[in-house]
């Protein structure tokens, strides 16, 4: 059984036909669903979509690069949206992203956003679905100092293992996708070889980030099942296993006890 703990299945992409994908992605395994949120609308469909469906799940949250979205209103009306789901079972994605952002001025805002919807996790008692994009230092300093009660997963890890390895030391769940099967992704494969089965889980980032041998083609739920498989040999050990221990530590880091 698969967990894919990062999906946008509120992506536009996906709305004539989400019955139809996620019935092939259970053909491949893959059995529950983390459906993220990186602003208030996509947020506002992230429940929708998980009220509609048992075995999907929601995050709410604002994105680094969505920070026009940044208002107490606005944190305010996530607060509230969680209280009034249960299917609301982590914040996210939230973060930092200096990669598409520059301006320092935008950057600290960045982080007066992401300290926000820290606190707001832990008010809610829930863990959080990380995005960090060339970001990695100042994000820790925040972490360090601001710690979230129930951590969550680094979403889309590109740090080096040094860093994997502190957030795993704060309870972080490193999080694996398209990217491991890329030709080129040799820190990937290096942070994925060097950490525990026991630190790992899988995500798509779909309809982004297609992993090979569907690179370039738009990503489909179902396409997880290629990284895992991917994964597993890279490891040297059986899909079997590999998907076992992942889909343990994905209920772990997100607190989900049974899905039907
Ligand atoms: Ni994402």
């Amino acid at each position: 059984m698969i967990f894919d703990t990062h999906i946008h299945l509120n992506a536009e992409e996906y709305e004539e036909n989400l019955p139809s994908l996620l019935n092939e992605a259970k053909e491949k395994g893959v059995t529950a669903f983390l459906c993220v949120g990186w602003d208030i609308e996509s947020s506002k469909k992230a429940v929708e979509i998980a009220n509609s469906f048992d075995n999907v799940y929601a995050a709410i949250g604002i994105i680094p690069t969505s920070i026009d979205d940044f208002s107490l209103e606005n944190i305010l009306f996530l607060e509230k949206l969680a209280q009034e789901n249960d299917k609301v079972i982590a914040i996210g994605e939230i973060g930092l992203d200096y990669y598409w952002e520059k301006d320092i001025e935008v950057r600290n805002k960045q982080k007066e956003l992401f300290i926000k919807q820290i606190e707001l996790a832990n008010k809610l008692n829930l863990p959080v679905s990380l995005h960090i994009r060339d970001a990695y230092g100042d994000a820790l300093e925040i972490l360090k100092e601001h710690k979230i009660e129930k951590a969550g997963i680094a979403h889309c890890y590109s740090g080096s293992l040094e860093t994997a390895r502190e957030f795993i030391k704060l309870d972080f769940k490193i999080a694996f996708g398209g990217v491991l099967t890329f030709k080129n992704s040799k820190v990937s494969k290096e942070v994925f070889l060097g950490i525990s089965l026991d630190d790992i889980v899988f995500e798509t980032d779909a309809p982004y980030l297609t992993p090979v041998p569907y690179r370039g083609k738009m990503n489909r739920p179902e396409y997880i099942y290629e990284t895992v498989k991917y994964a597993a040999e890279l490891r040297n050990v059986s899909q079997e296993e590999l998907e076992d221990m992942a889909y343990k530590n994905s209920l772990k880091s997100l607190h989900v006890k049974t899905y039907d």
